[in-house]
């Protein structure tokens, strides 16, 4: 009996991080702003973009936040949280970590959080229709996080400015934007599924 506790804490004491199972998973979508570009600069020498390596202070990882990789493990967060996922671009800092940091320091008792990272830059929303690649990685890894028998609280967008340079784009925004948004409820099985949106000062 005792060897087998023995064991057992040892098992645990092991256990890597991707072990550990998030309560409360959040999606992260749309293009570059959610992907996270803070701190990339193009490389004078060079004229390839790279990032600077600073984390400010809200951005700092924390065990209590967890990030589905894309190859599907649970791994602890850290900037830049869309490297594999948005990897034709150079990604930087983004909303993702600062926005996890300050639920947990206002709700202490929330729980872990499992963040699923599936922005890439440059996207318009006819990209993200049902149907297509950025839906379907967006469902699939939205349900494998699920599996993990935490619970979705919300899908976080930012998206849009790749709709704005034409006005045919813009003028069909909101009807793609609330199909998109109907289909991912649906097709999640969360009617309600709270999405917060950054809307974009208009002129
Ligand atoms: C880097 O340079 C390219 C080409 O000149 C430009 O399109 C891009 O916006 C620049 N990126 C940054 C982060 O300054
Ligand atoms: C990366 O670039 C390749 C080649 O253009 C393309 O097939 C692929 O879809 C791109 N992936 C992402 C995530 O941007």
């Amino acid at each position: 009996m005792l060897s087998l506790l023995f064991l057992l804490l040892l098992t645990q004491g092991n256990l890597p991080m991707s072990e550990q199972l998030p309560q409360n998973i959040f999606i992260l979508a749309g293009q570059s702003n959610m992907a996270g570009r803070g701190g990339v600069a193009n490389n004078t020498k060079n004229g390839i973009p790279s990032w600077d390596g600073i984390v400010p202070a809200q951005c700092q990882p924390n065990p209590s936040i967890l990030r589905l990789s894309a190859s599907l493990t649970w791994v602890l967060a850290h900037e830049p949280l869309h490297a594999d996922i948005d990897y034709n671009k150079t990604s930087g800092v983004g909303p993702g970590m600062p926005f996890a940091n300050a639920v947990l320091t206002r709700v202490p008792n929330f729980g872990s959080i499992g963040l699923v990272p599936c922005a890439i830059g440059g996207t318009a929303i006819r990209e993200w229709a049902k149907g297509g690649f950025l839906y379907d990685q967006l469902v699939r890894r939205t349900q494998f996080a699920l599996q993990s028998g935490g619970v979705i609280r919300a899908m976080l967008w930012y998206q849009g400015e790749s709709d704005t340079e034409i006005g045919e784009d813009a003028d069909a925004y909101k009807g793609r934007l609330s199909r998109f948004f109907i289909d991912l409820r649906a097709d999640l099985g969360y009617p309600t599924l709270p999405i917060i949106q950054v809307a974009l000062a208009s002129g």
